[in-house]
């Protein structure tokens, strides 16, 4: 047995503790999940059975408060169950943002400190597993065809880019035509924009993670262009694949871009206009609303740009990045 299949193990067997002291008696693993398992396995380890029928048991089908509907009883399982304590970053997968850099990330958080329709994060899962859970993961989801309409409307499913290991994540709405074709999140004129707004902060595309609360392009019928917001039901199906994709990274800071990425993750309605520039928190990840950069290529004015960039540089203050006196003063009116 490889040193890298007892660390997981381990981390498995923490972690199932940690729910089962905090009352939660069983995990749902795929079939599939099951099979490598006993496959891999050298001894018999009694598996924890998923009750039946019982949905709320699965621990990544959370739904904010404005969605109604149950994802399919196929929505994506949980990842391989993660180490209970942060571990040091083999040399191999330190990122930019380094083992040291990274904030304290809630482990398993006792029922008085969450609320019940935010669930905890699972404990961090250790570097080499968290590439394999995401790989996995990205995998199952690049066959979803849960929303048959758009599995049949859609060029290609636009999981989400960039560093798994960064500390900072953006959400936007869903993709649009450029980033159907592409496969990949903000690649057309929204995504220039978003692009430089990062290269502003003093990062790349690459150290940082992007992805939306849609995986797939929201279908217009009868149009040859335009875009449109997802449905509470497409965003109801799709949601858990990005709770997962955050379960995995677990980064210090997000950036809700828009109203629709707010909605997704906090089940807020509440105009963009009132929340943009107020913390917030995704089952204890502060998060930063602000509006989506459409908007902003909609409407230019400098006192837009400026609150964006107001609350950029308060998730750069968050994550301790530095700001120079020239990155202050974007956007502010010239003296
Ligand atoms: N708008 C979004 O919200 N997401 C994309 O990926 C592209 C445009």
């Amino acid at each position: 047995m490889s040193a890298a299949y007892v660390q997981l193990l381990d981390a498995a067997i923490a972690h199932c503790e940690a729910l089962r002291a905090d009352g939660i008696d069983s995990v749902p693993v795929s079939a599939e999940t099951l099979a490598g398992l006993s496959a891999k396995r050298p001894a018999p380890v009694r598996p924890v059975a998923p009750k039946p029928a019982a949905p709320a048991a699965r621990p990544f089908a959370f739904v904010p408060a404005s969605m109604t509907t149950t994802p399919e009883a196929s929505s994506p399982p949980a990842p391989v169950a993660p180490s209970s304590a942060p571990r040091p970053l083999p040399a191999s997968v330190v990122s930019r943002w380094g083992q040291a850099a990274r904030p304290v990330v809630p482990t398993v958080a006792t029922k008085a400190q969450v609320l019940p329709s935010q669930p905890p994060l699972p404990p961090p899962l250790p570097p080499a597993a968290k590439d394999a859970a995401m790989a996995e993961l990205r995998t199952r989801a690049l066959a979803c065809v849960q929303c048959s309409h758009l599995a049949s409307s859609r060029q290609t499913v636009v999981f989400g880019v960039g560093d798994i290991h960064a500390r900072l994540m953006f959400i936007g709405e869903a993709p649009g035509a450029d980033e159907d074709q592409q496969g990949e999140p903000f690649v057309g004129k929204a995504g220039e924009l978003l692009t430089k707004m990062i290269g502003a902060m003093g990062l790349s595309r690459s150290e940082v993670y992007i992805a939306n609360i849609l995986k797939c392009r929201p279908d217009t019928p009868g149009q040859t262009a335009g875009n449109r917001k997802p449905t509470p039901d497409e965003m109801a199906t799709c949601i858990p694949w990005l709770h997962q994709q955050i379960d995995i990274i677990q980064p210090g800071v997000m950036v809700a871009l828009g109203a629709t990425a707010v909605e997704g993750l906090l089940g807020k309605t509440i105009g963009i206009t009132k929340l943009r520039g107020t913390w917030q928190s995704y089952r204890g990840i502060p998060l930063m609303p602000t509006y989506h950069p459409a908007y902003l290529l909609r409407n230019q004015a400098p006192s837009e740009k400026r609150k964006v960039w107001e609350d950029l540089m308060a998730a750069m203050e968050k994550l301790t990045l530095p700001i120079n006196a020239k990155q202050r003063a974007y956007f502010l009116p010239k003296p």
